[in-house]
């Protein structure tokens, strides 16, 4: 459990939000969370691939909890506020993929919390080269977490087919 927080839809309501590292991530929740932040759609097939195939998917589910502080919610009826994945040689090297906070559940640690348990599973498989593609609004956002722009100058190359 990362956090005990309230539902701002809907005042009153108690939840807390867990954290899953492997746990089944339906792509079409990935989807909507996704559209929230305002990313191009992409085709299902290939988001379903993407998460069979990472090589780690770490997400964060919304559980509505009753006065017990018990469960009320079913994997089925959590809600999906967080994700991100890693591709990797199993060996090596491992990149980190769509890393997406739900904007109503962002700026109270989520983000953060959801890559260092990423980069911790990784250290624990022995797999020390962590990459990840940021764009230029979130550089400070990984920068705070340890990761450095082209360390010792090594520039990243890219190709696009035309
Ligand atoms: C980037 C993102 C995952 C951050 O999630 P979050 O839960 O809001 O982040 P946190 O609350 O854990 O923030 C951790 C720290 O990073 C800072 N931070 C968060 N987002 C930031 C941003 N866009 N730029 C700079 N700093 C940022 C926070 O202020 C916080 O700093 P503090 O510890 O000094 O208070 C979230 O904003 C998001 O999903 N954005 C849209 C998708 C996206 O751009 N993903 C990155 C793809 S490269």
């Amino acid at each position: 459990v990362l956090v005990e927080t309230t539902v701002p839809s809907v005042p009153g309501r108690r939840c807390r939000i867990v954290y899953r590292n492997g746990a089944p991530v339906d792509a079409a929740r990935v989807e909507a969370l996704c559209a929230k932040v305002g990313w191009p759609q992409r085709p299902r097939a290939k988001l379903e691939a993407a998460l069979r195939n990472s090589f780690l998917v770490a997400s964060l589910h919304l559980q509505v909890i009753d006065e017990e502080g018990a469960s009320a919610s079913t994997p089925q009826t959590e809600t999906l506020v967080g994700l991100a994945r890693a591709t990797s040689d199993h060996a090596f090297n491992a990149t980190i993929w769509d890393v997406i906070v739900d904007p109503e559940y962002q700026g109270q640690g989520l983000g953060r919390a959801l890559v260092e348990q990423v980069v911790r599973a990784l250290l624990r498989r022995e797999i020390g080269n962590v990459t990840l593609f940021a764009d230029a609004r979130v550089v400070e956002f990984y920068r705070q977490m340890g990761f450095e722009c082209d360390p010792e100058g090594i520039k990243g190359m890219f190709w696009y087919p035309r």
